[in-house]
């Protein structure tokens, strides 16, 4: 069989180097469904990849990437056919099994999702794992009542990343009329108004300098990309039964907080997790996506090759890189 390119991650005396290189298929990782890649897309698990104390990658060489969207080449599973459009988020790929940044992929049928009617392939990765992980984080809110109220105050903090732009974007087609970005980028004000937000906050003008654990209350729901204390003085702040959906870490993994927002303002705490999503939650979502959370035509949205993802990992590492970048693959 004919070799084809990927994006490699290899140790080499300790450190961590990535190349574009030509592939064998008895390199992949083993699977029942055999996938041409069409597009991948660039996320923040991505750039932790490629670093050496990322936490992400334990067997190298490893082809990261834990997203992509393609045509079926082969396939011994039966629920699937030769010429079928699929995507794959998640699961294992691109941390313990060869990844989407490479031109073939070799699957589970477990993981495998067809491609829902509405999308292309592109389009299924301007969302990709961030967009799957904010309509996660918009069904959880709406669960705890968001959709009662579109008057309701949302904050999304991380405004200007992956996530936090498409869950901009959703909130305003799902029309909701008060929301706020709260980002660290003064530069990305006009762009976050642009897309969604009806108000920017910065966080250097947001954050106290102490955090107490029960605040003037100000919003209703929010959606916290980055942790840490952010999220610890998102706690401090919700309104009487408010909630939060949290499925980031770029701010730490600690929260400065006690049990008093839960006990005495019934507020709730919801952990989002996009990588072992059961099956029937995710074709759900990702028909979501594909109808009224489709914000696919997003504005910040930049396409590369396999031969630039280096620089645009190291940009989501620096906290510099904005919107979502999709990687053109075949
Ligand atoms: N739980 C899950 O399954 C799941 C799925 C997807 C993503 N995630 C997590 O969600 C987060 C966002 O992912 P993404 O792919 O959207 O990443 P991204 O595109 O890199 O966006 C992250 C954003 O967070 C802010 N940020 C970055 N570093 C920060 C820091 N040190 N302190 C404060 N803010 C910081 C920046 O926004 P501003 O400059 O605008 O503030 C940045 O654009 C990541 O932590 C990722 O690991 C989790």
């Amino acid at each position: 069989m004919e070799k084809f390119s990927g994006f490699r991650v290899k140790k080499i005396n300790e450190n961590v180097k990535t190349t574009v290189e030509k592939i064998e298929h008895t390199d992949l990782s083993e699977g029942d469904v055999l996938i041409k890649i069409a597009y991948s897309s660039v996320n923040y698990k991505d750039s932790l990849a490629i670093r050496q104390d990322g936490g992400v990658i334990r067997h190298y060489p490893m082809i990261p990437g834990i997203d992509l969207s393609g045509t079926i080449l082969t396939t011994k599973d039966d629920r699937f056919q030769e010429g079928q459009n699929v995507l794959v988020t998640g699961y294992c790929l691109g941390v313990t099994h060869t990844g989407g940044f490479a031109e073939i992929a070799r699957v589970p049928g477990d993981w495998v999702v067809p491609l829902p009617n509405g999308l292309s392939l592109k389009e299924a990765m301007v969302f990709g794992t961030a967009g799957f992980t904010a309509a996660l984080c918009i069904q959880a809110l709406e669960n705890q009542g968001l959709a009662t109220n579109k008057e309701s105050k949302i904050l999304i903090s991380g405004a200007s990343g992956g996530v936090g732009s498409l869950a901009l974007a959703m909130l305003k087609k799902r029309g909701y009329k008060n929301i706020i970005a709260l980002s660290r980028k003064k530069s990305a004000i006009p762009s976050l108004k642009n897309i969604g937000a009806t108000e920017v906050l910065l966080i250097d003008e947001f954050m106290p300098e102490k955090i107490k654990p029960l605040a003037k209350q100000t919003i209703d729901f929010a959606i916290d990309t980055v942790g840490g204390d952010i999220c610890s003085l998102l706690l401090s702040q919700l309104n009487y039964g408010g909630s939060i959906a949290i499925c980031g870490n770029a701010a730490g993994i600690k929260l400065n907080t006690t049990v008093l927002p839960f006990i005495l303002r019934n507020v709730t705490l919801l952990g989002i997790d996009s990588v072992n999503v059961p099956m029937h939650k995710r074709l759900a979502i990702w028909q979501r996506l594909a109808t009224d959370l489709n914000v696919s035509s997003h504005e910040l949205v930049n396409e590369i090759t396999l031969q630039e993802l280096t620089q645009t990992l190291d940009q989501l590492q620096a906290g510099t890189h904005i919107g979502r970048t999709i990687v053109k693959i075949s």
